[in-house]
């Protein structure tokens, strides 16, 4: 449904009590506990709720229409929470590490200005991301493929300047995406058809992909229903709000460019990488980007070429190209792909497909440390903000020419349940496949109760769902389904080993540090899970810095899970209160006396424009 729907009355007026007695319930536990112990006191703090309060929990909350004005537990006046005015309405887009006036300041060159450049402490925006006016939910998916509503992505540039190309139609109040791409004009579901008689997408060898410069992520789009899940990027460039709307299809995508920096992505994570006329130009700095791929390539993974320099012997007009340009440009791109040693699969059609060697045994050249430029860094999963380096990553040891280096994946979805090599081989400090399975059971646990608290978990209402700390990927593992995907963020100061394992287990990740602003536009996730997310930032960086920034990403009347220490979670409940949220405390499953708690949250509705008074519409 693209307009909110709306509750009875009778409806919002019961979850409006049941909030009220749960709130005052958990006031006085909260108010209890804070005379006596004080903050900081986790265990007694909890022991204490058992013995003043039998808080039972609500079932009942409606997350669906949440319109404010519902008494939430802060407003009871623990003590003032600092209240966040809405910025601006010309912010209502505005993405802080990637801001067209500070990128202007950065050399044009291998696209640093398009890299991303964080604003300052001081240069920082203490306010609240207002929605255009007008803004409504998304269509549910598989709808919201081919539909996005007008009023959230205000923008028809992209339907003049790629009318030609079939990207996106304007009509009515919808944009509608008939699944075209520059390149694949007969629709992205036959290019699909094409490319899979060449590579095993139909039977889950294949289940992680990156499209690199994705446009409105059609391709991205249409993979998913044959079970692949592809991390899509774009700039953020003239053509505007291209990943925009890829998230507000429910598709994932993330704002970024190869430009001088490594791909916030571990090394051999994806089974498949793509360039349908992306414009990177990847013969150039001797082969610098594809370099870049091969690194994030896992042994035995794809890389497909379509657009220029693909078949210029017919294409040279069309692109306005001269065909001696264009057939240096190929020969440079074969140059690199045998250094690299990477088979050619086929050429045919408007696509070449290349793979990488699943080891390193029948590629003497590559091993060959005279002639080739190989690695010095030890961690080539060490990405975030590293420059990338023109040198060759070395192949994890084999001990037979058919062995897959690192270790071979089964198809997916079997994947998902199986040991991960990097657990198998040790390769993660301190995690153990014993202490693995054991973690994997443990969120099995915990997502078993978050559905008890949040009955429309898995229905479909949340789509775009982030896990700002994932660990080991286990709750997005078990949450895993067709209807909803998981961007599952490592944090740079934690285990950065675990994005491999994520990645082996067939979901996809981005590394990130929660100190600065994330790489996507405001309101592109449904459900953000926060575990542990305020303990492991303690001391680094503000804790209303990272919630103005949750704040942003998420969707008017998206919700929040945060998992994480008791006094930690009643000093958020406090700060998010002046961000017109609604909250509640809930117990862990294992009960009271454990003292790691639950805090559910429910951004309210609200928009920009002359509304500055109310939180309500
Ligand atoms: C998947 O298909 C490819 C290509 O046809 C084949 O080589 C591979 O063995 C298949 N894998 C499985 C698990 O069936
Ligand atoms: C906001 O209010 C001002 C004055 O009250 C008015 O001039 C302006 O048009 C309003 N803007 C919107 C978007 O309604």
């Amino acid at each position: 449904m693209a307009i909110r729907s709306s509750s009875s009355d009778g409806r919002t007026r019961s979850s409006v009590s049941i909030i009220i007695v749960v709130g005052l319930c958990c006031f006085f536990y909260v108010l209890g506990a804070w005379q006596r112990s004080g903050f900081g006191k986790g265990d007694s703090i909890a022991l204490q709720v058992t013995q003043r309060t039998k808080c039972s929990i609500s079932p009942n909350l409606n997350f669906e229409t949440h319109h404010g004005g519902s008494g939430s537990l802060s407003d009871l006046g623990i003590s003032e929470a600092k209240s966040f005015k809405p910025c601006a309405d010309k912010y209502t887009d505005y993405t802080p590490c990637q801001d067209q006036q500070r990128a202007m300041t950065f050399p044009r060159d291998n696209m640093i200005y398009r890299e991303r450049h964080c604003p300052t402490d001081d240069e920082k925006l203490y306010c609240l991301i207002p929605a255009p006016k007008g803004y409504v939910a998304p269509f549910p998916w598989p709808k919201s493929r081919d539909f996005v509503p007008y009023a959230n992505v205000p923008y028809k540039s992209l339907t003049v300047e790629k009318a030609v190309q079939n990207w996106v139609q304007y009509e009515g109040d919808v944009f509608r995406f008939p699944g075209g791409g520059t390149q694949f004009p007969q629709g992205a579901d036959k290019y699909i058809d094409q490319l899979a008689s060449f590579i095993p997408i139909a039977n889950g060898t294949v289940r992680t992909a990156l499209d690199t410069g994705c446009g409105v992520a059609s391709w991205g789009a249409y993979l998913l229903k044959r079970n692949v899940l592809a991390m899509s990027f774009a700039p953020r460039d003239s053509h505007e709000a291209q990943v925009q709307f890829a998230l507000e299809r429910g598709v994932p995508a993330v704002i970024g460019v190869l430009g001088s920096i490594k791909l916030p992505y571990p090394s051999r994570a994806f089974d498949m990488a793509h360039c349908s006329r992306c414009l990177i130009p990847w013969g150039a700095n001797d082969g610098l980007y594809l370099k870049e791929v091969d690194r994030v390539l896992r042994p035995g993974g794809y890389w497909v070429l379509s657009g220029p320099p693909i078949n210029w012997r017919n294409n040279y007009k069309a692109w306005q190209r001269t065909k001696e340009d264009l057939e240096e440009e190929q020969r440079k791109i074969e140059d690199v792909a045998e250094l690299l040693c990477w088979e050619k699969i086929s050429e045919t059609l408007e696509f070449a497909i290349w793979r990488k060697r699943i080891n390193d045994e029948s590629c003497p050249g590559r091993q060959d440390e005279t002639h080739t430029n190989m690695c010095k860094s030890t961690n080539p999963d060490d990405a975030w903000y590293k420059k990338m380096e023109p040198c060759l990553n070395k192949y994890p040891k084999v001990s037979s020419a058919e062995e897959f280096a690192g270790g071979e994946l089964k198809p997916f979805p079997e994947r998902l349940s199986a040991i991960p090599p990097r657990i198998a081989r040790g390769y993660v400090p301190g995690v153990s496949v014993k202490s693995y399975q054991e973690d994997k059971q443990k969120w099995h646990e915990h997502v078993q109760a978050y559905k008890k608290i949040n009955k429309l978990l898995d229905t479909g209402r949340y789509r775009n769902i982030m896990d700002m700390n994932a660990g080991l990927g286990s709750f997005a593992a078990a949450i895993e389904s067709p209807k909803l995907w998981v961007m599952n963020v490592v944090p740079t100061i934690a285990d950065i080993y675990t994005l491999g394992v994520i990645y082996e287990l067939g979901l996809i990740g981005i590394y990130h540090d929660w100190c600065e602003a994330f790489s996507t536009y405001p309101r592109t996730y449904d459900l953000i899970h926060a575990n542990g997310v305020f303990s492991l930032y303690k001391n680094k960086c503000k804790m209303e810095d990272i919630l103005l920034e949750m704040d942003r990403i998420l969707r008017p009347e998206g919700a929040v899970i945060f998992r994480d220490e008791v006094e930690v979670l009643i000093k958020v409940k406090k700060m998010v209160s002046g961000m017109r949220w609604n909250t509640r405390l809930v117990d862990h499953e294992d009960g009271p006396l454990v003292p790691e708690k639950i805090l559910v949250a429910v951004k309210q509705y609200w928009v920009g424009g002359n509304t500055s008074k109310t939180d309500e519409r």
